[in-house]
C-alpha cells in the first residue's frame, strides 16, 4: 500500500522538503487506507465526494489538483505582492495532500456503491482526518489544514495554507455541484 501511494503522488511529495513532514504524510495516507479496508488498486476508483455526481474523477486525483491549486494560488500571490505574512509550501504540500485523507474512513464500498460508512457517520473526514494526522505527531498547522479546509472551518482562525487548500478545494467542487444543478454555463 505505501510504495502505490508513495508512486501516486511522486511529484507532490518530492516538494515536501522536510524529510519527516513527507515520510508522516506517507505514512498517514497508508494507515488511513489500510483502516478503511481499501486494497491499492482501489485508491484510483473511489469517488472524491459523495455530495455530487464526480464524473469519474476520483480522490488520488482530486487531492493531486487541489495540492497542485493551492500551490499555484501560493505561487501567483508571492509573485505579484509583498505579503505581511509567511506561506509555508510543505505545509501547504503535505496539508494538501491530507486534506481530504479521512475519505478512506467516511466513504465505503458496497452492493449499493459508494456511500457513507459508520466511521463517516460518527465523523465527517475534516475530522477523522485531523485525528488520523493527530496520531502521527503532524504540527497543528497540518491539523487546522485538514479541521478546517471545509464547512468546519466556516468563520473559525485559519493558517493562510489552510485558506489556500480551501479554495482550491472548492474550485474543484462547486463547479461539479453547479453542473449537477443545472447552474454551470457551459
Ligand atoms: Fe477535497
Amino acid at each position: 500500500m505505501k510504495n502505490r501511494i508513495e508512486e501516486l503522488f511522486r511529484a507532490q511529495l518530492d516538494k515536501i522538503s522536510d524529510a519527516e513532514l513527507r515520510r508522516k504524510t506517507v505514512d498517514i495516507w497508508t494507515a488511513a487506507a489500510l483502516e478503511g479496508g481499501w486494497e491499492p488498486d482501489d485508491l484510483e476508483k473511489i469517488p472524491f465526494t459523495l455530495l455530487t455526481d464526480t464524473h469519474g474523477i476520483n480522490l488520488i486525483q482530486h487531492t493531486i489538483a487541489v495540492t497542485e491549486g493551492a500551490l499555484g494560488l501560493a505561487g501567483a500571490i508571492q509573485s505579484n505582492s509583498q505579503l505581511p505574512f509567511e506561506i509555508n509550501h510543505d505545509f501547504l504540500v503535505a496539508g494538501g495532500l491530507l486534506h481530504d485523507v479521512g475519505k478512506l474512513l467516511e466513504i465505503e464500498l458496497t452492493e449499493d456503491g459508494y456511500v457513507k460508512s459508520l466511521h463517516g457517520k460518527h465523523a465527517r473526514h475534516p475530522i477523522s482526518g485531523a485525528i488520523l494526522a493527530s496520531r502521527f505527531d503532524m504540527p497543528m498547522a497540518i491539523i487546522n489544514m485538514i479541521g478546517c479546509h471545509a464547512k468546519e472551518g466556516d468563520g473559525r482562525p485559519q493558517r493562510v495554507e489552510t485558506v489556500l487548500v480551501h479554495q482550491a478545494d472548492f474550485a474543484t467542487f462547486n463547479p461539479m455541484v453547479m453542473l449537477s444543478k443545472d447552474l454551470l454555463i457551459t
